[in-house]
Protein backbone atom coordinates (compact mmCIF):
# COMPACT_ATOMS: atom_id res chain seq x y z
CA UNK A 1 0.00 0.00 0.00
CA UNK A 2 1.71 3.55 -0.93
CA UNK A 3 2.41 6.14 1.62
CA UNK A 4 -0.67 8.71 1.74
CA UNK A 5 0.89 12.21 1.23
CA UNK A 6 0.55 14.63 4.12
CA UNK A 7 -1.34 17.90 3.64
CA UNK A 8 0.68 20.82 3.29
CA UNK A 9 -0.55 23.85 5.51
CA UNK A 10 0.90 27.67 4.96
CA UNK A 11 -0.15 29.64 7.92
CA UNK A 12 0.26 33.81 8.04
CA UNK A 13 0.37 35.03 11.48
CA UNK A 14 1.84 31.24 12.74
CA UNK A 15 3.52 33.45 15.90
CA UNK A 16 -0.29 34.86 16.93
CA UNK A 17 -2.08 33.44 19.71
CA UNK A 18 -4.30 31.92 17.13
CA UNK A 19 -1.57 30.65 14.64
CA UNK A 20 0.04 28.91 17.58
CA UNK A 21 -3.09 26.86 18.59
CA UNK A 22 -3.88 25.70 14.74
CA UNK A 23 -0.21 25.35 14.25
CA UNK A 24 -0.41 22.59 16.64
CA UNK A 25 -3.89 21.08 16.24
CA UNK A 26 -2.65 20.63 12.15
CA UNK A 27 0.82 19.02 13.51
CA UNK A 28 -1.48 16.59 15.32
CA UNK A 29 -3.34 15.66 12.02
CA UNK A 30 -0.22 14.56 10.46
CA UNK A 31 0.17 18.03 8.08
CA UNK A 32 3.40 19.67 7.14
CA UNK A 33 3.36 22.46 8.46
CA UNK A 34 4.45 25.83 6.68
CA UNK A 35 4.48 29.24 9.03
CA UNK A 36 5.39 33.09 7.73
CA UNK A 37 7.14 34.88 10.84
CA UNK A 38 7.99 38.61 10.43
CA UNK A 39 11.35 39.99 11.13
CA UNK A 40 11.37 41.51 14.64
CA UNK A 41 14.53 42.66 16.81
CA UNK A 42 13.92 40.43 19.74
CA UNK A 43 12.08 36.94 19.87
CA UNK A 44 8.54 36.61 18.85
CA UNK A 45 8.21 32.81 18.67
CA UNK A 46 7.86 32.55 22.20
CA UNK A 47 3.95 30.85 21.39
CA UNK A 48 5.60 28.37 18.86
CA UNK A 49 8.80 27.53 19.73
CA UNK A 50 8.25 24.32 21.76
CA UNK A 51 6.88 23.37 18.30
CA UNK A 52 10.57 23.63 16.62
CA UNK A 53 11.31 20.05 18.07
CA UNK A 54 13.07 21.43 21.34
CA UNK A 55 14.88 24.41 19.62
CA UNK A 56 16.81 22.09 17.61
CA UNK A 57 14.80 22.62 14.22
CA UNK A 58 14.60 18.99 13.97
CA UNK A 59 11.42 18.28 13.38
CA UNK A 60 10.62 17.37 9.92
CA UNK A 61 6.95 18.59 9.59
CA UNK A 62 7.39 22.46 10.78
CA UNK A 63 9.46 24.76 9.02
CA UNK A 64 9.34 28.45 9.26
CA UNK A 65 9.99 31.43 6.60
CA UNK A 66 10.78 35.59 7.05
CA UNK A 67 8.03 37.17 5.32
CA UNK A 68 6.15 39.64 5.62
CA UNK A 69 2.04 40.26 3.94
CA UNK A 70 2.76 44.28 3.53
CA UNK A 71 5.40 42.67 0.75
CA UNK A 72 3.65 40.83 -1.96
CA UNK A 73 6.74 39.49 -3.97
CA UNK A 74 7.99 37.55 -0.71
CA UNK A 75 4.17 36.54 -0.03
CA UNK A 76 3.58 35.18 -3.95
CA UNK A 77 7.44 33.44 -3.69
CA UNK A 78 6.35 31.71 -0.29
CA UNK A 79 3.08 30.55 -1.47
CA UNK A 80 4.97 29.30 -4.92
CA UNK A 81 7.48 27.95 -3.24
CA UNK A 82 5.04 25.81 -0.72
CA UNK A 83 2.27 25.42 -3.35
CA UNK A 84 0.03 24.57 -0.18
CA UNK A 85 -3.26 22.40 0.14
CA UNK A 86 -4.26 25.36 2.83
CA UNK A 87 -3.49 28.53 3.61
CA UNK A 88 -4.63 30.17 6.60
CA UNK A 89 -4.68 33.70 7.01
CA UNK A 90 -4.10 34.58 10.68
CA UNK A 91 -1.82 37.25 10.28
CA UNK A 92 -3.25 41.18 10.91
CA UNK A 93 -2.90 44.41 12.90
CA UNK A 94 -4.96 42.68 14.96
CA UNK A 95 -5.93 45.47 17.88
CA UNK A 96 -9.07 47.61 17.60
CA UNK A 97 -8.28 50.56 20.01
CA UNK A 98 -4.46 50.59 18.31
CA UNK A 99 -6.20 50.83 15.08
CA UNK A 100 -7.07 54.46 15.02
CA UNK A 101 -3.50 55.46 16.25
CA UNK A 102 -2.16 53.73 13.23
CA UNK A 103 -5.02 53.74 10.63
CA UNK A 104 -2.98 53.16 7.28
CA UNK A 105 -1.12 50.68 8.44
CA UNK A 106 -4.13 48.73 9.50
CA UNK A 107 -5.74 48.62 6.11
CA UNK A 108 -2.16 47.70 4.73
CA UNK A 109 -1.57 44.86 6.58
CA UNK A 110 -5.53 43.87 7.75
CA UNK A 111 -7.01 44.61 4.30
CA UNK A 112 -4.70 44.43 1.41
CA UNK A 113 -2.63 41.81 3.40
CA UNK A 114 -5.47 39.58 2.61
CA UNK A 115 -5.51 40.82 -1.17
CA UNK A 116 -2.13 40.41 -1.74
CA UNK A 117 -2.33 36.36 -0.69
CA UNK A 118 -5.56 36.25 -2.64
CA UNK A 119 -3.70 37.46 -5.64
CA UNK A 120 -0.80 34.92 -5.52
CA UNK A 121 -3.35 32.23 -5.35
CA UNK A 122 -4.81 33.36 -9.17
CA UNK A 123 -1.71 34.21 -10.37
CA UNK A 124 0.14 31.19 -9.39
CA UNK A 125 -3.36 29.45 -10.97
CA UNK A 126 -3.12 27.54 -7.55
CA UNK A 127 -6.42 25.38 -8.54
CA UNK A 128 -6.29 22.82 -5.51
CA UNK A 129 -5.37 25.56 -3.11
CA UNK A 130 -7.61 26.58 -0.48
CA UNK A 131 -7.77 29.72 1.72
CA UNK A 132 -8.68 30.89 5.12
CA UNK A 133 -9.91 34.12 5.81
CA UNK A 134 -9.97 35.37 10.21
CA UNK A 135 -12.82 37.79 9.86
CA UNK A 136 -13.92 38.94 12.90
CA UNK A 137 -17.14 40.46 14.40
CA UNK A 138 -16.04 43.28 14.81
CA UNK A 139 -17.35 43.95 11.45
CA UNK A 140 -21.12 43.72 12.62
CA UNK A 141 -19.96 47.22 14.47
CA UNK A 142 -23.09 48.76 14.87
CA UNK A 143 -25.95 47.19 15.60
CA UNK A 144 -29.22 47.60 15.51
CA UNK A 145 -30.99 44.77 17.71
CA UNK A 146 -29.59 43.65 20.85
CA UNK A 147 -29.69 39.81 19.57
CA UNK A 148 -27.82 36.67 18.34
CA UNK A 149 -25.82 37.76 15.39
CA UNK A 150 -25.40 35.51 12.29
CA UNK A 151 -23.58 34.88 8.58
CA UNK A 152 -26.79 37.03 7.46
CA UNK A 153 -26.99 40.43 8.99
CA UNK A 154 -25.19 44.01 7.49
CA UNK A 155 -22.17 44.57 8.62
CA UNK A 156 -21.28 49.05 10.27
CA UNK A 157 -17.80 48.73 11.23
CA UNK A 158 -16.98 51.06 13.94
CA UNK A 159 -12.58 51.35 13.54
CA UNK A 160 -10.49 51.10 10.45
CA UNK A 161 -9.51 47.20 11.83
CA UNK A 162 -13.24 46.45 11.25
CA UNK A 163 -13.36 48.63 7.83
CA UNK A 164 -10.40 46.42 7.10
CA UNK A 165 -11.63 42.95 7.68
CA UNK A 166 -14.53 44.26 6.11
CA UNK A 167 -12.32 44.65 3.28
CA UNK A 168 -10.57 41.32 3.41
CA UNK A 169 -14.26 38.93 4.29
CA UNK A 170 -15.83 40.35 0.58
CA UNK A 171 -11.95 40.20 -1.12
CA UNK A 172 -12.23 36.36 -0.09
CA UNK A 173 -15.94 36.36 -1.27
CA UNK A 174 -15.06 38.32 -4.71
CA UNK A 175 -12.32 35.43 -5.29
CA UNK A 176 -14.44 32.99 -4.13
CA UNK A 177 -17.02 34.00 -6.77
CA UNK A 178 -14.73 35.68 -9.92
CA UNK A 179 -12.19 33.03 -9.86
CA UNK A 180 -13.61 30.40 -8.04
CA UNK A 181 -11.28 29.80 -5.16
CA UNK A 182 -12.02 27.70 -2.37
CA UNK A 183 -11.80 30.73 0.08
CA UNK A 184 -13.80 31.05 2.88
CA UNK A 185 -13.76 33.43 5.97
CA UNK A 186 -14.59 32.21 9.73
CA UNK A 187 -16.18 35.32 11.49
CA UNK A 188 -14.96 34.96 14.58
CA UNK A 189 -16.07 36.41 17.85
CA UNK A 190 -13.71 37.37 20.66
CA UNK A 191 -11.38 34.24 22.07
CA UNK A 192 -8.96 34.41 24.36
CA UNK A 193 -6.67 31.77 26.03
CA UNK A 194 -3.50 32.05 28.14
CA UNK A 195 -1.47 32.99 24.94
CA UNK A 196 -3.52 36.10 24.41
CA UNK A 197 -1.46 39.34 24.05
CA UNK A 198 -1.30 41.52 27.28
CA UNK A 199 -3.02 44.75 25.79
CA UNK A 200 -6.64 42.60 25.16
CA UNK A 201 -8.50 43.06 28.14
CA UNK A 202 -9.76 39.61 29.15
CA UNK A 203 -5.54 39.47 29.82
CA UNK A 204 -5.00 42.85 31.04
CA UNK A 205 -7.61 41.58 33.58
CA UNK A 206 -5.95 38.29 34.33
CA UNK A 207 -3.03 39.47 34.42
CA UNK A 208 -4.16 42.20 36.72
CA UNK A 209 -5.24 40.87 39.20
CA UNK A 210 -3.26 37.90 39.62
CA UNK A 211 -0.46 40.46 40.19
CA UNK A 212 -2.84 42.50 42.43
CA UNK A 213 -3.49 39.26 44.29
CA UNK A 214 0.18 38.35 44.77
CA UNK A 215 1.37 42.44 45.40
CA UNK A 216 3.12 43.07 42.09
CA UNK A 217 0.44 45.72 40.91
CA UNK A 218 -1.14 48.06 42.87
CA UNK A 219 -4.11 49.13 40.55
CA UNK A 220 -5.63 47.96 37.02
CA UNK A 221 -6.62 50.48 34.62
CA UNK A 222 -9.79 50.07 32.19
CA UNK A 223 -11.91 51.65 30.07
CA UNK A 224 -15.41 50.83 28.61
CA UNK A 225 -16.93 48.38 31.58
CA UNK A 226 -20.25 48.18 29.82
CA UNK A 227 -19.01 46.81 26.67
CA UNK A 228 -20.65 43.23 25.75
CA UNK A 229 -18.79 40.66 24.35
CA UNK A 230 -18.86 36.94 23.35
CA UNK A 231 -15.77 35.34 24.93
CA UNK A 232 -14.80 31.65 23.72
CA UNK A 233 -11.52 29.71 23.82
CA UNK A 234 -9.06 29.83 20.83
CA UNK A 235 -8.25 26.81 20.76
CA UNK A 236 -11.77 25.99 20.02
CA UNK A 237 -12.26 28.19 17.15
CA UNK A 238 -8.48 26.89 15.84
CA UNK A 239 -10.85 23.55 15.19
CA UNK A 240 -12.70 25.51 13.63
CA UNK A 241 -10.89 26.64 11.16
CA UNK A 242 -9.69 23.35 10.18
CA UNK A 243 -13.33 22.52 10.05
CA UNK A 244 -14.25 24.99 7.57
CA UNK A 245 -11.57 23.74 4.81
CA UNK A 246 -12.74 20.59 5.23
CA UNK A 247 -16.28 21.05 4.04
CA UNK A 248 -17.60 20.31 0.73
CA UNK A 249 -18.11 23.67 -0.29
CA UNK A 250 -16.69 27.25 0.54
CA UNK A 251 -18.59 29.33 2.95
CA UNK A 252 -18.90 31.87 5.63
CA UNK A 253 -19.60 30.78 9.11
CA UNK A 254 -20.10 32.32 12.51
CA UNK A 255 -18.08 31.18 15.07
CA UNK A 256 -18.66 32.10 18.63
CA UNK A 257 -20.35 31.25 22.17
CA UNK A 258 -23.49 32.59 21.89
CA UNK A 259 -23.15 33.92 25.82
CA UNK A 260 -22.87 37.83 26.55
CA UNK A 261 -20.47 39.03 29.28
CA UNK A 262 -19.57 42.72 29.75
CA UNK A 263 -16.10 43.56 30.71
CA UNK A 264 -17.25 44.48 34.46
CA UNK A 265 -18.83 40.88 34.80
CA UNK A 266 -15.45 39.09 33.20
CA UNK A 267 -13.71 41.66 36.32
CA UNK A 268 -15.92 40.37 38.69
CA UNK A 269 -15.72 36.18 37.62
CA UNK A 270 -11.83 36.91 37.65
CA UNK A 271 -11.80 38.68 40.98
CA UNK A 272 -14.37 35.98 42.74
CA UNK A 273 -11.72 32.83 41.65
CA UNK A 274 -8.99 34.83 42.87
CA UNK A 275 -10.90 35.98 46.18
CA UNK A 276 -10.59 39.24 45.81
CA UNK A 277 -13.68 40.67 47.47
CA UNK A 278 -14.65 44.23 45.62
CA UNK A 279 -17.44 47.23 45.89
CA UNK A 280 -17.98 48.55 43.12
CA UNK A 281 -18.80 52.81 43.49
CA UNK A 282 -18.79 55.95 41.33
CA UNK A 283 -20.21 56.71 37.52
CA UNK A 284 -18.64 56.84 34.29
CA UNK A 285 -15.07 58.06 34.78
CA UNK A 286 -15.07 57.69 38.33
CA UNK A 287 -16.39 54.21 38.58
CA UNK A 288 -13.84 52.39 40.99
CA UNK A 289 -13.56 48.97 42.55
CA UNK A 290 -12.24 48.35 46.01
CA UNK A 291 -11.06 45.18 47.27
CA UNK A 292 -12.60 45.30 51.01
CA UNK A 293 -10.52 43.65 52.20
CA UNK A 294 -7.77 46.39 52.10
CA UNK A 295 -9.89 49.29 51.63
CA UNK A 296 -7.73 50.12 48.62
CA UNK A 297 -9.15 51.26 45.13
CA UNK A 298 -7.95 48.40 42.95
CA UNK A 299 -9.30 49.06 39.83
CA UNK A 300 -10.40 52.61 38.00
CA UNK A 301 -11.56 54.03 34.54
CA UNK A 302 -9.27 55.82 32.45
CA UNK A 303 -10.46 57.84 29.64
CA UNK A 304 -7.00 56.58 27.55
CA UNK A 305 -8.57 52.85 27.52
CA UNK A 306 -11.86 54.44 25.57
CA UNK A 307 -12.35 54.52 21.47
CA UNK A 308 -13.67 56.84 19.62
CA UNK A 309 -16.37 55.07 18.68
CA UNK A 310 -17.35 51.67 20.50
CA UNK A 311 -18.57 48.54 19.29
CA UNK A 312 -21.08 48.17 22.60
CA UNK A 313 -22.52 44.55 21.56
CA UNK A 314 -21.47 41.53 20.38
CA UNK A 315 -23.01 37.83 20.30
CA UNK A 316 -22.57 35.05 18.21
CA UNK A 317 -25.29 32.55 16.98
CA UNK A 318 -23.08 29.57 15.51
CA UNK A 319 -25.94 27.23 14.43
CA UNK A 320 -25.24 27.30 11.18
CA UNK A 321 -21.47 25.94 11.79
CA UNK A 322 -22.99 23.52 14.78
CA UNK A 323 -25.57 21.77 11.97
CA UNK A 324 -23.21 21.39 8.99
CA UNK A 325 -19.51 21.25 10.38
CA UNK A 326 -20.48 19.70 13.92
CA UNK A 327 -18.40 22.54 15.19
CA UNK A 328 -19.30 23.80 18.71
CA UNK A 329 -17.28 25.54 21.86
CA UNK A 330 -16.02 22.62 24.45
CA UNK A 331 -14.79 25.22 26.87
CA UNK A 332 -17.44 27.80 28.69
CA UNK A 333 -16.16 31.46 29.50
CA UNK A 334 -16.02 30.11 33.30
CA UNK A 335 -13.56 27.22 31.97
CA UNK A 336 -11.51 29.91 29.57
CA UNK A 337 -11.32 31.95 32.41
CA UNK A 338 -9.75 29.22 34.57
CA UNK A 339 -7.08 28.44 32.14
CA UNK A 340 -5.75 31.89 32.02
CA UNK A 341 -5.95 32.13 35.57
CA UNK A 342 -4.13 29.07 36.10
CA UNK A 343 -1.45 29.95 33.64
CA UNK A 344 -1.07 33.50 34.92
CA UNK A 345 -0.48 31.99 38.63
CA UNK A 346 2.20 29.70 36.94
CA UNK A 347 4.07 31.77 35.10
CA UNK A 348 3.79 35.09 37.35
P1 LIG B 1 -2.53 38.03 17.20
O1 LIG B 1 -2.17 37.23 18.39
O2 LIG B 1 -2.40 39.51 17.22
O3 LIG B 1 -1.67 37.45 15.96
C1 LIG B 1 -1.55 38.16 14.76
C2 LIG B 1 -0.48 37.50 13.93
O4 LIG B 1 -0.29 38.26 12.72
C3 LIG B 1 0.90 37.45 14.62
O5 LIG B 1 1.54 36.25 14.27
C4 LIG B 1 1.62 38.63 13.97
O6 LIG B 1 3.02 38.52 14.02
C5 LIG B 1 1.11 38.48 12.57
N1 LIG B 1 1.34 39.67 11.75
C6 LIG B 1 1.06 40.94 12.07
N2 LIG B 1 1.45 41.76 11.07
C7 LIG B 1 1.97 40.97 10.10
C8 LIG B 1 2.55 41.21 8.84
N3 LIG B 1 2.68 42.44 8.36
N4 LIG B 1 2.98 40.15 8.10
C9 LIG B 1 2.88 38.90 8.59
N5 LIG B 1 2.36 38.61 9.78
C10 LIG B 1 1.91 39.64 10.53
O7 LIG B 1 -4.03 37.72 16.76
P2 LIG B 1 -4.95 36.43 17.07
O8 LIG B 1 -5.77 36.72 18.26
O9 LIG B 1 -4.13 35.20 16.98
O10 LIG B 1 -5.94 36.49 15.83
C11 LIG B 1 -5.66 35.81 14.62
C12 LIG B 1 -6.45 36.44 13.50
O11 LIG B 1 -7.85 36.36 13.81
C13 LIG B 1 -6.18 37.92 13.27
O12 LIG B 1 -6.31 38.17 11.89
C14 LIG B 1 -7.29 38.63 14.02
O13 LIG B 1 -7.55 39.89 13.46
C15 LIG B 1 -8.43 37.66 13.78
N6 LIG B 1 -9.46 37.66 14.81
C16 LIG B 1 -9.12 37.45 16.12
C17 LIG B 1 -10.10 37.42 17.09
C18 LIG B 1 -9.76 37.21 18.54
O14 LIG B 1 -10.66 37.45 19.38
N7 LIG B 1 -8.58 36.74 18.88
C19 LIG B 1 -11.46 37.57 16.71
C20 LIG B 1 -11.76 37.78 15.37
C21 LIG B 1 -10.75 37.80 14.42
P3 LIG B 1 3.87 39.03 15.32
O15 LIG B 1 3.83 37.89 16.27
O16 LIG B 1 5.20 39.29 14.74
O17 LIG B 1 3.17 40.25 15.84
N1 LIG C 1 -8.08 46.38 25.17
C1 LIG C 1 -8.83 46.92 26.15
N2 LIG C 1 -8.18 47.48 27.22
N3 LIG C 1 -10.16 46.90 26.04
C2 LIG C 1 -10.88 47.43 27.05
C3 LIG C 1 -10.29 47.99 28.18
C4 LIG C 1 -8.87 48.02 28.26
O1 LIG C 1 -8.28 48.52 29.20
N4 LIG C 1 -11.28 48.39 29.02
C5 LIG C 1 -12.43 48.10 28.44
N5 LIG C 1 -12.21 47.53 27.24
C6 LIG C 1 -13.25 47.10 26.29
C7 LIG C 1 -13.05 47.59 24.86
O2 LIG C 1 -13.49 48.93 24.72
C8 LIG C 1 -13.90 46.58 24.10
O3 LIG C 1 -15.23 46.98 24.09
C9 LIG C 1 -13.77 45.30 24.93
O4 LIG C 1 -13.21 45.68 26.19
C10 LIG C 1 -12.87 44.24 24.31
O5 LIG C 1 -11.66 44.86 23.95
P1 LIG C 1 -10.41 44.00 23.38
O6 LIG C 1 -10.08 42.91 24.33
O7 LIG C 1 -9.35 44.97 23.01
O8 LIG C 1 -11.03 43.27 22.10
P2 LIG C 1 -11.91 43.83 20.90
O9 LIG C 1 -13.30 43.31 21.08
O10 LIG C 1 -11.74 45.27 20.70
O11 LIG C 1 -11.21 43.11 19.66
C11 LIG C 1 -10.89 41.72 19.71
O12 LIG C 1 -11.98 40.98 19.23
C12 LIG C 1 -12.29 41.18 17.85
C13 LIG C 1 -13.51 40.31 17.52
O13 LIG C 1 -14.68 40.93 17.93
C14 LIG C 1 -9.62 41.52 18.90
O14 LIG C 1 -9.17 40.20 19.10
C15 LIG C 1 -9.88 41.70 17.41
O15 LIG C 1 -8.72 41.28 16.67
C16 LIG C 1 -11.07 40.82 17.03
O16 LIG C 1 -11.36 40.94 15.65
Amino acid sequence: MGKVKKKIALIFGITGQDGSYLAEILLKKNYIIHGVKRRSSSANTERIDHLFDSLNFTNKNFYIHYGDISDGTSTLNIINKIKPDEIYNLAAQSHVRVSFDIPEYTADITALGALRILEAIKILKLKKTKYYQASSSEMYGLVKKRKSLNEKIHFHPRSIYGVSKVFAYHTAVHYREAYKIFACNGILFNHESPRRGPTFVTKKIVQGLVRIKNGQQKKLSLGNLYAIRDWGHAKDYAISMWKILQYKKPEDWVIATNKEYTVKKFVTMVAKKLEISLKWKGKGLNEKAIDTHTGKIIIDVNSKHFRPSEVDFLKGDFSKAKKLLKWKPALSTDELIDDMIDFEISNN
